[in-house]
């Protein structure tokens, strides 16, 4: 049986590192608060002149590197976003431009924070319609430019960076063993960025509103998404016949410690095989899960034929899930 494997990891976060002390002096909050209620000490954001597609690029030429591919060997580089360089075109042919990966076809997808998931289950398809595919997915973000930093409830939560995987077809049993996506549109309204599209045209009025901001009902969007997560989970452990202590790692969407904690609770998931590092980066939204996986690829986490279970949820409201054998 042919299968989509993860041949290479890669990931970029800006240099520049904001604590939680740094945030005391912007805003009414604390490090204790912080640190408490979403589990991040600090965050990196990206420099004004940078772009989405700029830390996209580093992430890209890091997985490239570690696949020892060249930039033209790529077939696709599908970019799960949600603050692309511009509405358009796509950040995925800024990225492609910048590393000059020619014969690739680039485009976005725009699903939230589980953007990745669907732009991995995406690849998976690709590859088993021609297994000599090589593509590329990734997930890229500067939220820093899309947040109130007046806005306590928000601007403690979200940082900046890119993770890429590379994806081969391949005989075997590594590889993608399942994705599973889901959405709820009717929860828009529980995090939106209402200024600059067609419903809100940017004008001075949408500026001065604020409206190119991130808004959110953070309360309500926590219980949405210990479900969500919870519920995808167990629903791809159901589809592959698992159990939770078949799992050797599963990477969750770094959104919050403790709606992570909530989720692994309900379907009885031993956080110690949960892997963790908001604690550095925030909520880097799409970019969570891929810089993950090359963390722990890089810091040998992981071993060929671990089963590794990814988990997401975000604006939309969507949330989906993978099942990989590494
Ligand atoms: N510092 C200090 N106090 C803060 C604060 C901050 N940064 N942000 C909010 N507060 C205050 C609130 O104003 C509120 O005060 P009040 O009780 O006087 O009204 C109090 O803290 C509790 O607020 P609440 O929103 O109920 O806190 P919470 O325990 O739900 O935690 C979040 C807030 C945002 C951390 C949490 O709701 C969350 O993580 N939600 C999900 C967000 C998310 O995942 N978004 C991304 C999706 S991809």
């Amino acid at each position: 049986m042919i299968r989509s494997r993860i041949i290479a990891t890669g990931s970029y976060a800006p240099p520049k590192v904001l604590t939680n002390f740094d945030l005391e002096k912007m805003v009414e909050t604390s490090d204790e608060w912080i640190i408490s209620r979403s589990g991040i000490r600090e965050r990196r954001i990206a420099e004004k002149n940078t772009s989405t597609s700029d830390l996209g690029t580093q992430a890209a030429l890091r997985a490239l590197e570690m696949a020892g591919l060249a930039p033209e060997d790529l077939d696709f580089i599908i970019t799960g976003t949600n603050s692309p360089d511009m509405f358009f075109p796509c950040t995925g042919c800024f990225i492609q431009a910048k590393i000059g990966a020619k014969k690739a076809a680039a485009f976005d997808v725009s699903a939230g924070c589980t953007s990745f998931i669907h732009a991995l289950s995406l690849a998976d398809k690709f590859i088993k319609e021609d297994p000599s595919r090589k593509v590329m997915v990734l997930g890229a973000e500067i939220m820093s430019k899309v947040t109130d930093w007046t806005d306590r409830g928000t601007c403690v939560l979200f940082g900046d960076g890119a993770g890429a995987i590379i994806l081969a077809g391949e005989e075997g049993e590594r590889g993608i063993l399942s994705t599973h996506l889901h959405s709820d549109g009717a929860l828009w309204e529980l995090l939106y960025m209402p200024g600059g599209g067609s419903a809100n045209p940017s004008s001075h009025e949408t500026v001065d509103k604020g409206m190119h901001y991130i808004k959110m009902a953070g309360n309500q969007l926590f219980k949405v998404a210990v479900r969500a997560l919870a519920d995808v989970s167990q629903e791809a452990l159901k589809y592959n016949r698992l159990k939770s202590q078949d799992i050797d790692i599963m990477i969750p969407h770094q959104a919050n410690t403790r709606i992570i904690e909530a989720a692994a609770k309900l379907i009885s998931f031993p956080m110690e095989k949960v892997f963790l590092n908001i604690e550095k980066y925030g909520n880097t939204s799409s970019a969570t899960i891929p810089i993950a996986m090359d963390e722990v690829q890089r810091e040998g986490k992981v071993k060929a034929g671990d089963l590794m279970l990814l988990c997401s949820f975000g604006t939309g409201v969507t949330w989906g899930s993978a099942v990989i054998r590494w």
